[in-house]
């Protein structure tokens, strides 16, 4: 096998990086299957056809992705190449495939559409956007399409519990997690991802947990705050008080007067051995390549919830790994099974609801 690093040491991309399954189109059958069952029930809860994963929106923004200038040779890859500015649209979510209380702690998105980007496709889509889809946490707790597999039965539970249930199981994991801690024991990964504690949406750090093709290299992106107004928001417990549109409320409310700003991060592999890519859960040190900012993203003052903005962003839009150029082409088996877990939520929510899906080619098509 030729060697597959470059100097200085990072990886170079090449399509054998990705090492599928012999069963994988089985299981990938197997959970986008299950998924559907679970979120037929849900459509027929609310009579409306929502997202088989981050149903709830909390903000819809308008904002701007400033490439960083001068970036190293190796930073300046793919969308990351020159120093200009793209218009993008912002929509934060949590997890579930429907509309909790967000009194239920449960992991948040970010997910970013990069308009107007030119360049070849990695599928032969014909649009113009370069979606990055980023959660609160650096890994997957299963990180294989197999060990999703397993996980598949728990989620189809997840639509017939109660919000009650749910909080109590957070509860219970995170004194588990607590318990563990003080024994100086290690806890289950699924348990830590429980335990996680109900923060303020906006001072999170997010991140891709899978790997992308980075042009020449391939890469982890994250998000993470930069401006001091989101900064301190970083650890802030959402109020015990507070209600079950929480996460809305509290963005809402900060963007009336607020603008916010994150550092977007590439964490370029140096090590396939010790930075997998075909295994999500596994988290990259980053003593051996550490997260570097190649672009700003900036997000003005607005209204980032007007009626008009969550019909388009939760019904008309979609946002997907695959929405991507060539440079970036998702890479791993929790990237190839979201190819076909994506078209087909959102072929079901457009079917159900009678709306067609646009990818936008201008930031005017966001209402305002
Ligand atoms: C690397 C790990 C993952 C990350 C970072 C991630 C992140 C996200 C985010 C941020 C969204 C919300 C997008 C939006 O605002 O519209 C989303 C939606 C979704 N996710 Fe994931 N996800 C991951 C893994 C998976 C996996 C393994 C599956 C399925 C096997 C999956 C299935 C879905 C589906 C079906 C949607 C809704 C798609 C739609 O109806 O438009 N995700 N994901």
């Amino acid at each position: 096998m030729t060697p597959v690093t470059t100097t200085p040491g990072f990886v170079r991309y090449r399509p054998d990086l990705e090492q599928p399954f012999p069963d994988e189109q089985e299981l990938v059958r197997q959970i986008v299957g299950a998924m559907e069952r679970a979120n037929r029930q849900v459509a027929a809860k609310h009579r409306h056809g929502l997202r088989d994963a981050h149903a709830k929106s909390h903000g819809v923004l308008a904002g701007e992705l400033r490439i960083e200038p001068d970036l190293p040779a190796h930073l300046a890859q793919g969308l990351f190449a020159g120093p200009r500015s793209y218009p993008v649209i912002v929509r934060f979510s949590t997890s579930p495939g429907d509309l909790r209380s967000d009194r239920v702690p449960a992991p948040r998105g970010m997910a970013i559409k990069v308009i107007g980007v030119d360049g070849p496709r990695a599928l032969d889509d014909g649009a113009t956007t370069q979606d990055f889809l980023l959660v609160n946490h650096p890994t997957l707790p299963f990180g294989t399409v197999g060990e999703y597999a397993e996980l598949q039965e728990l989620l189809e539970r997840q639509p017939r519990e109660s919000d009650l249930w749910q909080q109590s199981t957070r509860l219970g994991a995170r004194i588990a997690v607590r318990v563990s801690a003080r024994l100086g024991l290690r806890p289950p990964r699924a348990l830590e991802a429980l335990a996680a504690p109900n923060h303020h949406i906006l001072g999170e750090t997010f991140h891709s947990m899978a790997a992308l093709r980075y042009g020449d290299h391939v890469a982890k992106i994250s998000a993470a705050p930069r401006s001091e107004d989101v900064r301190a928001l970083t650890g802030r417990p959402v109020g015990r008080r507070a209600g079950d549109s929480a996460l809305r409320d509290l963005v809402a409310g900060f963007f009336a007067h607020h603008s916010a700003e994150y550092d977007l991060r590439a964490q370029l592999c140096v090590d396939v051995g010790r930075m997998p890519i075909e295994d999500a859960s596994k988290r990259w040190p980053e003593e051996l390549s550490p997260h570097q900012r190649v672009a700003v993203l900036h997000l003005p003052a607005q209204d980032p919830y007007s009626d008009a903005r969550r019909r388009y962003a939760d019904d008309v839009l979609s946002f997907s790994p695959w929405h991507a150029l060539e440079a970036h082409r998702p890479l791993g088996s929790i990237m190839r099974i979201r190819r076909e877990a994506y078209a087909r939520s959102s072929d079901f929510r457009h079917t159900v609801n009678g709306v067609r899906e646009r990818e936008p080619s201008s930031i005017d098509e966001l209402p305002a």
